[in-house]
């Protein structure tokens, strides 16, 4: 089975989600779950965007331990020296270095044509490898950018040195199909292709990211980017988890895996939820309260019978303790007998019809049913009899 990298990016392109500050204990508190939830690869920051950031940046090099900590860089000289500042006292450092290839950045954002990209980058790369032996350079925006540049271009990465080159779709613009072609191209066209790991970096614009990204996989790329509950700019990055469950829950399929402790995942998106203040969806895949969570009658009563009729994996997998059958309009006879065998009641099959008729007509003025409501539908039953 082919091991598939992560590289978690919730610190750097999670926390550029609008609203979301980390200071420094923050972000170490993250890095130490990420740690336990066994990444390979943390990118930590951007040292240059402010000293806060570079500080934080220092403090996580300085905590974790078994791991390789990245720092975000620009194609500059001080973008390079501030990493190199931030990454003092990592066990494992890494660049991250990015230049924009596609025309429309290369037109409107960079003002330079492709000759310029292609050594402004390969300075770049030279500038950052006198300090550091590990080295990614990322092609932003290289979804919308001509295969044959594309190709020139990780040419050029793989001739000086770069270790991984990344392949972002940054807008989130392609579909699965066109994707993972690029990742195909770039096998079967760069020289030496076998000398780098291919990484793909998701966005969620069209809500494609983790299709692109398994796309990707398929298609041979060796690293994942994304983060946890998959925050990040606009509609977000490629979240983490999805990926893991998804290459553990269709291993045949994928003939891939990630070394993650998959019983860390529910543990990490809380912590990450509660300390960049981003709600998870309910129905969010994975780690959504309601990923495991089943109302009608028809599901529940699969559920009682076999699990395995409505839940593709389990929740014991992601680090939780049960699957819940939520007692609403749509839930049937079976489950709330169950639910209330659970609370200490085993009626008779009279007093349970009176009880469920009563259930019924609560459930269809409330979402959800708790066990109080129950509680008092049973007490005031059991003092009518
Ligand atoms: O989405 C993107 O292109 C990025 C780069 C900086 C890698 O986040
Ligand atoms: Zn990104």
């Amino acid at each position: 089975m082919r091991k598939i990298y992560v590289f978690d990016t919730t610190l750097r392109d999670g926390e550029q989600s609008p609203g979301v500050n980390l200071n420094t204990r923050e972000k170490v508190e993250i890095a130490h779950q990420l740690e336990r939830l066994g990444i390979d690869r943390m990118e930590a920051g951007f040292p240059a965007a402010s000293p806060g950031d570079l500080a934080a940046v220092n403090a996580v090099a300085k905590a974790v331990k078994n791991i390789t900590v990245i720092g975000l860089s620009r194609s500059r000289e001080q973008d390079i020296d501030a990493v190199k500042e931030a990454l003092k006292g990592a066990e494992d450092p890494c660049i991250h270095v990015f230049l924009a290839t596609s025309p429309i950045h290369r037109q409107h954002k960079l003002r330079m044509d492709k000759g310029q990209v292609l050594d402004t980058a390969r300075s770049a790369i030279r500038y950052a490898r006198k300090t550091f032996s590990k080295i990614e350079f990322s092609l932003e925006d290289a979804g919308r950018t001509e295969y044959d540049f594309l190709v020139e271009m990780v040419n050029m990465a793989v001739e000086e040195g770069a270790s991984v080159v990344n392949i972002p779709d940054t807008v989130g613009y392609l579909s699965p199909y066109e994707y993972g072609n690029i990742f195909k191209h770039l096998k079967e066209n760069v020289h030496n292709i076998d000398k780098v790991q291919l990484s793909a970096h998701c966005h969620n614009d069209l809500g494609m990211a983790t299709a692109n990204t398994l796309a990707a996989i398929l298609n041979g790329a060796d690293q994942i980017e994304g983060t946890i509950n998959g925050i990040g700019e606009r509609a977000g990055n490629t979240a983490i988890e999805e990926i893991a469950m998804a290459l553990e829950t269709r291993q045949e399929f994928f003939q891939a895996k990630t070394t993650l402790q998959l019983s860390e995942i529910a543990r990490t998106s809380r912590l990450v939820s509660r300390l960049t203040g981003m709600v998870v969806p309910g129905n969010k895949a994975i780690v959504g309260a309601n990923a495991f969570a089943h109302e009608s009658g028809i599901h529940q009563d699969g559920m009682l019978k076999e699990k395995t009729t409505y839940e593709i994996m389990t929740p014991e997998t992601i680090g939780l303790k049960e699957s819940k059958l939520v007692l609403g309009k749509h839930s049937g006879r079976h489950a709330f007998r169950e639910r209330l065998i659970e609370l200490g009641y085993e009626l008779d099959d009279e007093a349970l019809n009176r009880a469920f008729a009563q259930f019924k007509d609560l459930a269809d003025k409330k979402k959800e049913v708790t066990d109080e409501d129950l509680l008092a539908v049973i007490e005031e039953k059991l003092q009518d009899a």
